[in-house]
């Protein structure tokens, strides 16, 4: 949540932080704003409530030429989305500009003295008292970054912070406080970068260096001095990332989600690359520090995770069972954490995250690691927190992932699920060669048959434009289809602003069938499988109550045919790899409704990508 971006350097700063913000507004849109020094040393700043493009109507060809500074794109907490609210905040001097993501839980007793001295404030925010704090430590004559360093000690909660001052233009201090905002360097020759996530550098540089909790870094076009808590100089390395910056451009697609949907072949070929091994049939899961002794001591797996994440968690609770016969359970982060969890040291937790910085996924890794768990994540974006948590990271392998909605992390993260099953098994013994064998040709397959789920997107485009003026949908599924569903659901109403429901079917007649009647159209995910006889009597029972159903059936499925008022195909897939399929086709159906509607698709209202507050 909120996006932020800075640069010292010799090129024009303005238009580097402004491309650097639209790269970043996926991770907020209720307003934007930017903060340079002009030719005077004296600070230019422009801010608007809304999207980067009211920002850049503001500044129309205004922007001063400048070598240094920073800006921002908001997800609100406090205070309404207005232009006032948006950030950079300055001190009552003007001398100082900040930039923050996360929440000062502390903030009006922070406020409190000054407003005793009789400054006013401009803002509702919990942000704009770092300016002032800033500035007076500055004003008694401390050094910048130690008078940032000072001033997230006095806050409480998560933030990332970062801030400069017009006694020296072309510095910019940056701090990490807490697990809330991920804060990277980006390193160019002769120039420096600070972004919130990596995306917003990635045309620029790919040698970067990422902050951990309480560290600061102090930024100058030359070098970059980094600082611990009690503000030691740290050494840290520049690691060089392999994403490759065209993946985050929109090229021919009219959505990011979109774009992203048709990315999956990739990323299932990506996710299999070197782990899936043939002659004999086996799954390596890279860089796994656990010895099979270790493995073989796991007496239950825990699997935690957030919205689209948690659903692949309930997805590879399967794997795990199946395949490594351990007890699995899955728990919605948030919940987890406060739920005085029973864990210890042989309790496998594994986290599910696409950016990594989660913050209700990032506590309940705390609390694992306070009970001594080990811990393997699932997560896309190198370096992220999540990854410095847990002992081992295995990637989703999708690359960058732009539209709010999750459609190919979701594909990574199962896939990854599923080797991570098939590597426990293999090496706790439990699992048999013949659904090794199984497995990895299914998973080898995969790519193809994601490519020929996605030629289905007219067929689901005539069927969208039918069903877009519901405004109530059913999603139903069994077994590994149920968390499905209940992505279906979840994919509706993020992007089309659907009110939609995912029910485990079983559950249907115990409430959700008393709002069945022909305004509820149901989502059935019916595949070939050991429940299909079971949900067929359920579509049976939404038939009789005058609802319409969309069932989702198997290559050639025709028993559906004449009973469901429409049906999708998906291709031929080992069964315990549908659920890659079925939410492909959930993805593409939730586009299309969201498209027929005229939705924000990339940028629902209200939402953020990464999810830095509780
Ligand atoms: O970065 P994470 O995977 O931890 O994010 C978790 C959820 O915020 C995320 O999956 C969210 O539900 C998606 N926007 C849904 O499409």
């Amino acid at each position: 949540m909120c996006g932020i971006i800075g640069y010292t350097g010799q090129r024009p700063a303005g238009q580097i932080i402004l491309d650097g913000l639209r790269r970043l507004e996926y991770r907020g849109y209720d307003s934007a704003g930017i903060a340079l020094f002009d030719a005077n040393h004296e600070l230019y700043v422009a801010r608007a409530a809304g999207k980067i493009d009211n920002l850049i109507s503001k500044i129309e060809g205004s922007l001063p030429p400048a070598v240094s500074g920073i800006g921002h794109t908001r997800w609100a907490t406090h205070g309404a989305a207005t232009d006032l609210n948006a950030h950079p905040h300055l001190d009552p001097a003007g001398r100082v500009a900040v930039v923050h993501n996360g929440i000062i839980e502390n903030f009006e007793a922070l406020r409190r003295p000054f407003v005793e001295r009789g400054l006013a404030f401009s803002s509702d925010t919990d942000t704009e008292v770092l300016a002032f704090l800033i500035a007076d430590e500055i004003q008694a004559g401390v050094d910048l970054a130690r008078a940032v360093q000072n001033v997230v000690a006095q806050t409480q909660g998560a933030a990332a912070v970062v801030a400069i001052c017009c006694d020296e233009p072309g510095r910019i201090v940056a701090a990490r406080v807490g697990n809330a905002g991920g804060i990277v360097i980006g390193h160019g020759d002769g120039e420096r970068f600070v972004a919130s996530d990596l995306a917003a550098l990635l045309p620029h540089t790919r040698r970067v260096t990422f902050l951990e909790p309480g560290e600061v870094a102090d930024i100058r076009p030359d070098e970059v001095t980094y600082y611990d808590t009690a503000g030691h100089v740290l050494a840290k390395p520049v690691e060089t990332q392999p994403w490759d910056p065209v993946a985050a451009v929109k090229g021919r697609y009219k959505h990011f989600m979109l774009k992203e949907i048709h990315e999956q072949p990739d990323t299932a070929l990506d996710s299999v690359r070197g782990r899936y091994l043939t002659a004999p049939h086996r799954v390596e899961v890279e860089d796994l520090p656990f010895t099979a002794e270790q493995v073989r001591d796991f007496n239950r797996v825990v699997l935690i995770g957030m919205g689209t994440s948690m659903h692949a968690a309930m997805v590879g609770r399967h794997y795990l069972e199946r395949y490594a016969r351990l007890p699995a359970e899955v728990d919605n982060a948030a919940e987890f954490r406060y739920r005085s969890p029973v864990l210890d040291p042989r309790t496998l937790v594994i986290s599910v995250a696409q950016s990594g910085e989660t913050i209700d996924t990032l506590a309940a890794m705390d609390e694992a690691r306070r009970a001594g768990c080990p811990q393997i994540t699932i997560c896309n974006t190198p370096g992220a927190q999540t990854t410095r948590i847990a002992d081992a990271t295995v990637y989703m392998r999708a690359g960058p992932e732009i539209a709010v909605a999750s459609t190919k992390t979701l594909v990574g993260s199962m896939i990854a699920l599923h080797a991570l099953g098939l590597h426990l098994g293999r090496l706790r013994g439990a699992l048999d060669a013949e659904t090794s064998r199984r497995q990895v040709e299914g998973a080898l397959h995969l790519p193809a048959a994601i490519g020929e789920t996605l030629l289905l997107e007219p067929r689901v485009a005539e069927l969208a434009a039918r069903y877009a003026a519901y405004e109530d949908f059913l999603f139903l599924g069994r077994g590994l289809s149920y968390p499905m569903a209940l992505e279906g659901a979840l994919k509706l109403k993020e992007v089309s602003y659907i009110h939609a429901e995912g029910y485990a079917a079983g559950e249907m007649k115990h409430g959700p069938i008393a709002l069945i009647d022909e305004r509820m159209p149901t989502v059935a995910i019916a595949l070939r499988d050991e429940v299909r006889d079971k949900m067929r009597s359920n579509i049976e029972q939404v038939k009789a109550r005058r609802g319409r159903v969309i069932a989702i059936v198997s290559a050639d499925d025709v028993s559906l045919d004449g009973i469901a008022d429409d049906v999708l195909r998906l291709p031929e897939v080992e069964p315990d790899l549908s659920p890659v399929l079925t939410a492909v086709v959930m993805q593409l159906l939730s586009y299309e409704i969201a498209v027929e509607r005229g939705a924000d698709v990339d940028q629902p209202r209200n939402l953020a990508k990464t999810v830095t507050v509780e």
